[in-house]
This record gives C-alpha cells, structure tokens and sequence, in this order.
C-alpha cells in the first residue's frame, strides 16, 4: 500500500477539504496493520503522522493487541513508549499482555509485564481499583453494615455476593501449613510450567486467533507435578522448597474470621497464641456461638484491623500472619503491608488471600510482581506456590451473584523477612524501620529460617511468567 499517498488524503479529509476519501484507511487503521505486520518504521511514522494509539477496532482490538500477538517486540515498545496503554482491553476482556501469551511471545510477555508494574508502581491505576477479596464491587463501610447469611460452606452478604466459599478449603489448609510454627513441612517441589508456543498454538485453534475464552490463554501452572507427568509439550522448571521440621507452636494472627477454615487449620498446628481479628458483627457472633472465645490461647480482636492495629503492634511480632478480607481494596492491603515489617518476626511467615484481579490472568500476573517489588522495598520476600484449583464446575457458584475466581491455578504467597531492595516510587518512611527490626531479632534469635530462599537456576528458568524465587520476577 503507497502510505505516504493514503497519509495525504487523510491528512486533507481531516481538514475537510474532501469528503470523499472514505474507502481509505484512517491513519489509526494503519497503526493497526504495520503493528500487526510488525512493521517498525511504518509504526513510527504514523505515530508521528499523530495516529491515536489509544485506537481500538470494533472487536475491541488494538494496535498493542496486535504487535503482542506478533510478538514484534520492537513494535510493541514503541507503543508503549507513546502512550499505548497496556492494559486495554478487548470486548472479551483479554489484554495485550495476554495476545502475547496466546501465542507464545514470552519476551513481550515479559516487557508488558515489566512496563506494567512500572506504570504502576507509579500511577497505580490498577490498584486503586482493584478489591483484594472475593470479587464484589463492596465498599468495607458498606459491607460492614450489611446482614450475613451462613449457608452450608458459603458465607454471603446482603447482596448474595459470597465473602467466603467452601472450595477455598485446600489453599486455606495450605495457608495455614505455611505459616504455622507448629506445622511440619514436608518436602515439596513447586514446579511452574509454561505450555510451549506449539501447545498455545492448538489452543488458539479452538478460538480463531484470539485468546481461549475463560483459560489462562498459553500458561498453565501445575503445582508439584513430577517432570515425567507431564506432556510433550511443556516445558518445565522446578523449584525446590527444602522440607524441615519448624519446632514450637508460635504466636499466629489471622485477619478475617468469615467461615473459619484458615482458623481452624491453625488450630489443628497448635499454636500456643492465636490472634483473630474479625470486623463484621455477624461473623463475630457466629464465633462466640461456636465457641471461639472460649479457645485455650484464642484471642479474638473485633473491629477492623485498622482499628485493633495499636493492640496488633504492641503483641507483635507474629510467628505466623495470614491477612483475608472482605470488600477492601489493594490500596488498604499495602497499608497492612507497610506494618509487615513490625508484625513479623524475623523467622516468621506471612501469606495472604491472593485474589487480585482474579478474572484476568496477566493483571494477575502484574499484582503478583506488584506486591513482591513492594513487599521486597520493605526488606520482605515473595515466594509464589502455584497450587491446581482445577476447573470449578457451575454447581460451585450455584446461589452465589458472581463468580469471583476464574484461574485453574492459585499462587499461594509465602513472605519472609528478606533482602531489600530499592523502588522507583515509594513511601520510604516505614521502610528503615522495619530493617531495624529485623535486625534486632536477627541478634536475638540468631540467622534463621526466614532467609532461605528457594534454589534451583535451572536451564530455562529465566522464560518463566512467575519465578518463585525472585520476588522482582527477573
Ligand atoms: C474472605 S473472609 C475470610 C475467610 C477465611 N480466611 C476463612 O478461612 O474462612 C473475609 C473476612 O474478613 C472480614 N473483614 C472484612 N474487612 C475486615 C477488616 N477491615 N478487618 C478485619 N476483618 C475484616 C470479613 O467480615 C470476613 O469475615
């Protein structure tokens, strides 16, 4: 196609000097195809040309969409660099980040993934609106006020919006083992696998060149499946987590009661303290009625965790710290994470409900990055343990408003007080502090269980979405 030819034309419809150049591609069109094309110089003299790179088609597609899907990963720089914005979507909902998985482009996966949690690190678009719990659009205030109803395994606010479901129970179970003192941890491998480019291919097949609808589009990740389980086509790394014996029951403290199943799991672990903070009235009551505060070494805290905090700090630290509520957003989260630090006792371990745009896998991927980065300005580390959820049948949602969890796969995080590391923006007040700790209780109790970290720098790693050793994820 002559550009330079059509770009004139253009150039004079917009000025209304002929009205009649209409067959011709809008400059936007023409991002399009030299994005999809992978077409470097044509991209960068339209975009020049004041092309909008905001452009969407009517499926919703834009030029990022396209260059990802190429894997132009020039192109897709570019882009970004004027202005593109990652994390667009199409009318089914899949981002760039995830034309780039469905077909197989980990390095412009991983430069989406990077530009991502630059972006926002910086302008924290994503966070702002982003609830850390199941997915219901509920302000705490207004969930707080609401009435609950406990059905069987559900638990339900007002709206019928579940605040917590029964098929959470293995990865509360696992949540637990993680950070209980008191709990044995065998020896595991996590393993995280990618679906090479020909497995993503026969995918895409199913759904005419677009992202598989409802899957995470070119990644599966299987939890502790031995190499020679799985298929020809994929392409695995393990990691080992060395298995040892963790003495003592510790001090526990788990931040959202709902249907009591991580609470319960800790219990099973024996902790000699164990702290609950619960902000709901209803789910309060159901706790006494079941007995809760008469618990040997059960301490319940009602009220908000932001209220009981004065009485958190001065218990502290905690052995183990498990943080899942309900109707908060990602901003209220981080504020919990800036007092990890003081929370945490230098050997103990922190997990929490990892829920974060759970209907999207590569915005889940940005949060997971998000919060290690994060989390590591704090002096703290991020392993991430994928677990199988499997496919969860609609007899699961049945009498629940919204479906809140879409992934086949959960990553269960496990922070250790660790290595500090620098970020571009951040709140830096806190963070001296919570190294100064650390430091105390190193003194006091010696090196310890908190630092290690996995091993394992296999060939290939390095291709991983979501390295379980790296809590930068590079
Ligand atoms: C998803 S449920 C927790 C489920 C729990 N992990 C289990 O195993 O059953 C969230 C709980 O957090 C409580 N909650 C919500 N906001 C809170 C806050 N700001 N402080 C403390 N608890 C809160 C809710 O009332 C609810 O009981």
């Amino acid at each position: 196609m002559n550009y330079e030819a059509v770009n004139k034309l253009e150039a004079t419809t917009r000025n209304g000097a002929s009205e009649t150049a209409a067959p011709l591609p809008s400059l936007e069109r023409q991002l399009l195809l030299a994005a999809a094309e992978g077409d470097a110089d044509e991209v960068a003299r339209v975009i020049d040309l004041e092309a909008d790179v905001d452009y969407q088609d009517e499926e919703g597609v834009s030029p990022l969409m396209k260059a990802a899907e190429g894997g132009h990963r020039t192109v897709v720089a570019a882009l970004l660099q004027s202005g593109a914005p990652w994390n667009a979507q199409d009318k089914y909902g899949y981002c760039a980040g995830e034309y780039a998985m469905g077909s197989g482009h980990q390095e412009v996966v991983d430069l989406l993934l990077d530009f991502a949690v630059q972006a926002e690190l910086v302008l924290g678009a994503l966070q702002r609106r982003m609830q850390v719990g199941s997915g219901a659009a509920v302000a705490n205030s207004d969930y707080l006020n609401q009435r609950l109803i406990y059905r069987g395994e559900q638990l339900l606010d007002a709206e019928g919006d579940a605040v917590m479901m029964g098929w959470e129970r293995p990865l509360m179970l696992r949540h637990a083992e993680l950070i209980c003192p008191g709990a044995r941890e065998a020896d595991e491998t996590t393993t995280i696998t990618t679906i090479s480019a020909a497995a993503a291919e026969e995918e895409e097949e199913e759904e005419e060149g677009r992202p598989a609808e409802g899957t995470e589009p070119s990644v599966a990740v299987a939890a502790a499946t031995p190499p020679s389980e799985g298929s020809g086509n994929v392409s695995r790394t393990g990691t080992q987590v060395q298995g040892r014996r963790r003495g003592g029951g510790g001090r526990v403290l788990n931040v959202g009661f709902g249907l009591g199943i991580v609470d319960t799991a800790i219990q099973s672990h024996s902790p000699e303290r164990h702290t609950i903070v619960e902000a709901h009235p209803d789910v309060y009551e159901h706790m006494v009625q079941q007995g809760w505060a008469e618990r040997p070494g059960v301490r319940i805290l009602k009220g908000r965790w932001q209220e009981v905090l004065p009485e958190l700090l001065a218990d502290a630290p905690y052995d183990g710290i498990f943080f899942d509520t309900y109707g908060e957003y990602y901003e209220e989260m981080r504020e919990f994470h800036k007092h990890l630090p003081h929370l945490l006792a230098r050997n103990g371990v922190y997990s929490f409900f990892n829920g974060l745009a759970s209907d999207n896998i590569f915005f889940h991927m940005v949060y997971c990055r998000l919060i290690s980065l994060e989390l590591a300005s704090k002096g703290l580390t991020v392993e991430y343990e994928p677990v199988a959820v499997g496919s969860l049948g609609d007899e699961v949602w049945q009498g629940v408003r919204s479906k809140y969890w879409h992934f086949e796969t959960y990553f269960i995080p496990r922070v250790t007080h660790g290595e500090s590391v620098e970020l571009v923006e951040e709140e830096g007040a806190d963070q001296g502090e919570g190294e100064d700790r650390a430091e105390k209780e190193e003194g006091e109790e010696g090196e310890g269980e908190g630092r290690e970290r996995a091993g394992g720098e296999e060939e290939g790693q390095g291709e991983e979405l979501i390295q379980a050793t790296d809590p930068v994820g590079h």
